[in-house]
């Protein structure tokens, strides 16, 4: 039982710091690589630029940025990169605290827009069922209806099923680039050009691939068309806390002009603390976050990002290659980059007993349904370990033919 009083008297530093370092030993071991997702190590040298630039801004408020202007000046000069990144010339955007806040604010602004420029009173969202969770709380929070349409063989959106759902209510119509459940890009020029059709917004989620698809572009790999260059296209998210490297607390919305993002921003007066404008969901914004991922990303370059980019994704094909060889196990859809899922194909082999026996050994990888598969989000610092998993994979395989799950709880329960 949790011990519910209040700390009475304080305790030294020393204690206290000892207290939690004992407290994070149970924690997912994701310095040694052991982690497919949740953290992502840019290395030992990103590590120490992130750290050294969150240790100067670590009190800092982002909340007033006359007050901070170089807060001010790093969203405008990290957002201006990554416009640039995405091809988007007029595009401007601000920083959120990660990618479900970008989502959450792309609704949001796409509501406002359809109510401004044609009177939606009752705003609709069109979306695969492969689609974030977050389009969801969105929609939840602010008051749209979800319109679900089913994924396509390969696992990808439908435009046709979408087709048949978009109309003079559609506020948004969402791509994956790419998608958290199987890693796979949508048809975004298609998707893209349904929600023009109607004068909606079209929301690119680029959180897990805004800093992949660009480099592995330039890496000559295949390269899907999901950003500004694409006709429709009017918001992006990407987080900059995933394969950006940086550290947690941080992502983009971009919107394909400033004048669609005057939608995003929260301006009011009718109270008595005078203008309160603000362009997030928060009041208060760290400035940690902001100016640790301005070093990460200042640090890294385009080279920097590129070679990441190169290992990781050499790194995942290995692991691909690896699963097809291990008997039982079936990789979900076609996708080239850092995500991977597998299923079992075998009546007799249940999955999550898969990951049950990874687990015991030291490995976090997530688990989804349906069906039911578990998910790997590779990343520079499994880049080292990834022999090391397939041997585990291998032998989990065969431990888990004689046992059945304990079940599918990759969250904590939230009490
Ligand atoms: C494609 C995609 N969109 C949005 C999110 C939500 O991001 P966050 O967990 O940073 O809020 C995720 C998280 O994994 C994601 O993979």
């Amino acid at each position: 039982m949790t011990d519910r009083s209040f700390p009475h008297a304080g305790r030294p530093a020393a204690d206290v710091l000892a207290d939690l370092a004992d407290k994070r030993s149970g924690d997912a071991r994701w310095a040694e690589g052991r982690t497919f997702g949740l953290v992502f190590d840019g290395g030992d040298d990103v590590r120490a630029v992130a750290d050294a630039a969150a240790h100067l801004y670590l009190h800092e408020s982002a909340l007033n940025t006359a007050a901070f202007p170089s807060l001010g000046a790093i969203q405008s000069e990290l957002c201006g990169w990554i416009a640039g990144l995405f091809h988007g010339p007029e595009a401007a955007g601000f920083l959120t605290s990660g990618g479900t806040e970008s989502i959450l604010l792309a609704v949001k602004a796409a509501r406002e827009r359809a109510l401004a420029e044609r009177g939606v009173t009752e705003p609709e969202i069109v979306l695969a069922e492969s689609a974030h969770a977050a389009f969801h709380k969105g929609a939840h929070l602010f008051g749209l209806t979800v319109c679900r349409t089913p994924v396509t063989a390969d696992l990808t959106a439908d435009p046709d099923a979408m087709a048949t759902v978009v109309g003079p209510n559609t506020a948004l119509v969402v791509a994956s680039a790419m998608d958290y459940p199987t890693g796979l890009v949508d048809p975004v020029p298609e998707i893209a050009a349904l929600a023009a059709s109607v004068g909606a917004s079209c929301h690119v989620d680029a959180c897990m691939g805004g800093f992949v698809l660009p480099f592995a572009e330039m890496e000559g790999r295949p390269a899907p068309t999901w950003d500004f260059r694409t006709e429709g296209v009017t918001t992006i998210s990407a987080d900059i806390h995933k394969l950006g490297y940086a550290p947690k607390g941080v992502s983009v919305l971009l919107h394909a002009s400033r004048e669609l993002r005057r939608h995003q921003t929260f301006v009011f007066d009718q109270w008595l603390g005078g203008l309160y404008a603000t362009p997030n969901l928060q009041g208060t914004r760290a400035g940690l976050p902001m100016a640790a991922a301005w070093a990460v990303v200042s640090h890294l370059g385009i080279d920097g990002y590129r070679h990441l980019v190169r290992s990781t994704l050499d790194a995942a094909d290995h692991i691909r290659d690896g699963v097809r060889g291990i008997e039982g196990l079936a990789l979900r859809g076609d996708p080239v980059h850092q995500i991977l899922t597998f299923a079992s194909d075998d009546p007799d082999l249940d999955v999550f007993a898969v990951g049950d026996a990874l687990s015991a050994r030291g490995w976090h990888v997530d688990r989804q349904y349906p069906p039911d598969c578990l998910h790997l989000t590779v990343s520079n610092g499994n880049v080292s370990v990834v022999d090391e998993f397939l041997g585990d994979l291998a032998a989990s395989v065969e431990e888990a033919r004689s046992a059945t799950s304990g079940g599918s709880g990759q969250y904590a329960t939230i009490d």
